[in-house]
C-alpha cells in the first residue's frame, strides 16, 4: 500500500510537470516612451535545445512574433533569455501605443510534438487620457412623453473610459447604454434613453468621462439643459386624461 501510494504520487507529480502552466492573464499599464519588462518565468528546463522559446504580440487584428528564442525582432525590444535558469524575459523601451498597446504572450512549447509547456499573457496598456465629452443632439429638443436619446462621447482615451450620466442635483449614475470604442482612435459612447414629461423642462444632465491614465480628481464632464417643448402634447392629448 505504501508502495502504491507512492507510485501513485510520482505519476501525478510526472504528470504535473508535462500539464501546461499558463499563469492567468496580467493586466500592466504603462505610458508612452517608458520602459517596461515583462516576465516569463517557468521552472527549469534540463536542455533548452527540447524546447522552442517566443514571445508573441497581437495588436488589433495584428499578430505578430516579436522573439524567437534569445533575438528579438525589434531593435525597441530587449529579451532576456536563460532558459537553464527559467528566464525568458522581454523588456520593450520607448513603449508606444501604436506597437505596443495589445496582449503580448510568451510561450515555451516542447519540440517535436509542439505541446505548450509554458505561457503567460499580458495585456498592456499604453495609457492616453480620453478627449472632453461631447454630447448629441446638439439641439437637446425632446417632446413630452417622447422616447429622447442624449448620447455623451469620448475619444482619444486609452483603456476607453467610462462615460457616466448624471441628472444634476443626484449623485446617482443614470442607466445607460454603452458602446466602448476599443482603440483611443475610435469614440466610447453612452447613451441615455429618456421619457421626458412636462417637469423636464429645463432638467440638467451630466456626462462624466475617466480613465485611469487621469488622476481621481481631473474627471472630465459636461453638463447640458434639456428643453421639452410641449405645444404638440397639448394640442392632441385630451383623451388621455380620460378616466
Ligand atoms: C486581456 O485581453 C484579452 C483580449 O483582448 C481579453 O479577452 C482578456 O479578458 C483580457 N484580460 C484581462 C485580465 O483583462
Ligand atoms: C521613441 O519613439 C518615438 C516615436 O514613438 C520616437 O519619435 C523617438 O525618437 C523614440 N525615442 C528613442 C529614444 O528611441
Amino acid at each position: 500500500m505504501p508502495d502504491a501510494a507512492v507510485a501513485f504520487s510520482v505519476t501525478v507529480s510526472t504528470l504535473l510537470a508535462l500539464v501546461t502552466i499558463v499563469v492567468a492573464d496580467e493586466i500592466r499599464d504603462t505610458r508612452e516612451g517608458e520602459t517596461v519588462t515583462l516576465k516569463c518565468r517557468f521552472s527549469e528546463q534540463s536542455a533548452a535545445s527540447d524546447f522552442s522559446y517566443y514571445w508573441a504580440r497581437s495588436t488589433g487584428n495584428k499578430f505578430d512574433n516579436v522573439a524567437i528564442k534569445g533575438v528579438q525582432l525589434n531593435t525597441n525590444y530587449r529579451i532576456d533569455f536563460r532558459p537553464e535558469q527559467g528566464i525568458y524575459d522581454l523588456t520593450i523601451m520607448n513603449t508606444s501605443y501604436s506597437r505596443d498597446n495589445g496582449r503580448f504572450e510568451c510561450r515555451v512549447k516542447a519540440s517535436g510534438t509542439g505541446a505548450d509547456v509554458h505561457q503567460e499573457y499580458y495585456n498592456l496598456t499604453v495609457l492616453t487620457p480620453p478627449q472632453p465629452p461631447f454630447v448629441e443632439p446638439v439641439e437637446l429638443r425632446a417632446t413630452e412623453d417622447e422616447k429622447f436619446d442624449l448620447t455623451c462621447s469620448s475619444i482619444g482615451g486609452s483603456p476607453d473610459p467610462t462615460i457616466t450620466w448624471y441628472r444634476v442635483g443626484s449623485e446617482k449614475p443614470l442607466k445607460s447604454t454603452i458602446a466602448k470604442g476599443g482603440s483611443k482612435d475610435l469614440r466610447t459612447s453612452s447613451t441615455l434613453s429618456i421619457v421626458p414629461r412636462r417637469e423636464d423642462d429645463g432638467a440638467k444632465f451630466r456626462c462624466v468621462v475617466w480613465n485611469r491614465a487621469m488622476s481621481e480628481k481631473d474627471k472630465l464632464e459636461t453638463t447640458v439643459t434639456l428643453s421639452v417643448n410641449c405645444e404638440y402634447h397639448t394640442r392632441t392629448s385630451t383623451s388621455k386624461f380620460v378616466p
